[in-house]
């Protein structure tokens, strides 16, 4: 049975996902709980949509909201103000019948929609280089296309990632280092579960086979590779949160750390990284002043490049999550955004990005009607 909810007065907000015919709809159901939990309590009414009962033409929606722990209910809900994008798959995201609906959203005159797409990861450097200020903060970057482009960039990075341009949780990984002072100068590391496999070779000719076949099917871009800072011989990056809130522009919500597991070349909790405290990090390696330094330095770059990838994507984005890395030295560099930031599991940042995502629903309502 469905039956119409009566708390029409208050602002809405539908959180966009995909149909599913076993589950009702995919995506983190947890998460999408903590968003409707949050929002409810700042006093707006919330439910999950999938693209497929989202149209646009009725002024009901079925839609999905928590009864009890486990178990969902679906009602029909007012049309939403704002539609906050959780489609969990970029594979999903491409269908034609999605990219329509998310046009026609785009278009809509009395709806918001924010992060209409994933990022791909070559066109969030060629954004940062687009300026000045950002691209201080890009590792140098090149699409592979073939052996001659790797040799090329090899003679001028020594160290380099290899890593595919929709990639994500360090899925297709590889690390290229050539050190002459070697019997096999050319050694390469590939990512597996929670380890990586290593390659040693006399010439990269000799490498390539393996790279080729690791990479076909899918495009790939080659990347400077940057020794970052590590403690106790585990190297670790920063995630950030960087939201809109009350006022419409961005801010950093949270820093956490993540330090690469013995045998990883990524930092990804599920391939052996760990959770850590960004300042304890920083502070070991670089003393208490510089680390603070460098936590200014990288809240303001955060900012900074936000700011570039929606100026770069032309669309209109409420939220991002970034990896940064430290080095060795202590220079901060970019290395990729996420559109569709996963929950982050430090409490208090959890808890502040939940909230600003309501208050930025509640500015784009206020400014937009
Ligand atoms: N150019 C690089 N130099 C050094 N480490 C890198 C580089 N690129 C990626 N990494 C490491 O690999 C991790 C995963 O890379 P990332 O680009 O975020 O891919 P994914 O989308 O799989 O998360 C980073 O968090 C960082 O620890
Ligand atoms: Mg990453």
């Amino acid at each position: 049975m469905i039956s119409r909810s009566p708390e029409a007065a208050k602002p809405v907000v539908a959180i966009l996902t995909m149909s599913d015919p076993y589950r009702m709809f995919r995506g983190n159901r947890h998460n999408f709980q903590d968003i409707i939990r949050t929002g409810r309590d700042m006093g707006f009414e919330v439910y999950v949509v999938t693209v497929k009962d989202l149209d646009l033409d009725s002024p009901v929606l079925r839609g999905f909201i928590p009864a009890g722990d486990q178990t969902w209910e679906q009602k029909l809900f007012p049309f939403p103000r704002v539609i906050y994008n959780r489609i969990p798959a970029r594979e999903d995201e491409a269908k034609p019948k999605v990219t329509r609906k998310i046009k026609a959203c785009l278009r809509h005159p009395r709806l918001e929609l924010y992060n209409p797409y994933f990022f791909n990861k070559r066109e969030l450097f060629d954004w940062l280089n687009q300026s000045r200020q950002t691209r201080q903060w890009a590792p140098a970057t090149k699409k592979l296309k073939g052996f001659s482009s790797l040799c090329d960039m090899i003679k001028s990075h020594p160290y380099l990632y290899l890593k595919p341009e929709e990639g994500k949780a360090g899925h297709g990984i590889m690390r290229l280092k050539h050190q002459s002072s070697k019997a096999l100068p050319y050694r390469l590391q590939i990512q597996n579960n929670r380890g990586s496999t290593t390659y040693k070779a006399a010439t990269l000719e000799r490498l390539w086979q393996r790279v080729y076949k690791e990479t076909t099917g899918e495009p790939y871009l080659i990347q400077q590779g940057i020794e970052l800072a590590a403690l106790h011989g585990r190297p670790f990056d920063l995630r950030l949160l960087v939201q809109k809130a009350e006022h419409g522009s961005f801010s950093v919500t949270g820093i956490g750390a993540r330090m690469a597991g013995a045998d990883s070349i990524t930092t990804h909790v599920p391939r052996g990284g760990s959770i850590e405290d960004p300042e304890k990090l920083l502070t070991a390696v670089f003393g208490p002043e510089r680390s603070q330094d460098i936590l200014g330095r990288v809240r303001n770059a955060a900012v900074q490049i936000a700011k570039q990838i929606e100026k770069g994507s032309e669309y209109q984005l409420g939220e991002m999550s970034m990896d940064l890395g430290i080095d060795t030295s202590g220079s901060l560099w970019f290395f990729e955004a996420n559109a569709r930031p996963m929950k982050f599991d430090e409490p208090n940042i959890r808890k502040r990005s939940l909230e600003r995502i309501f208050k930025y629903c509640h500015y784009l309502i206020g400014h937009r009607s």
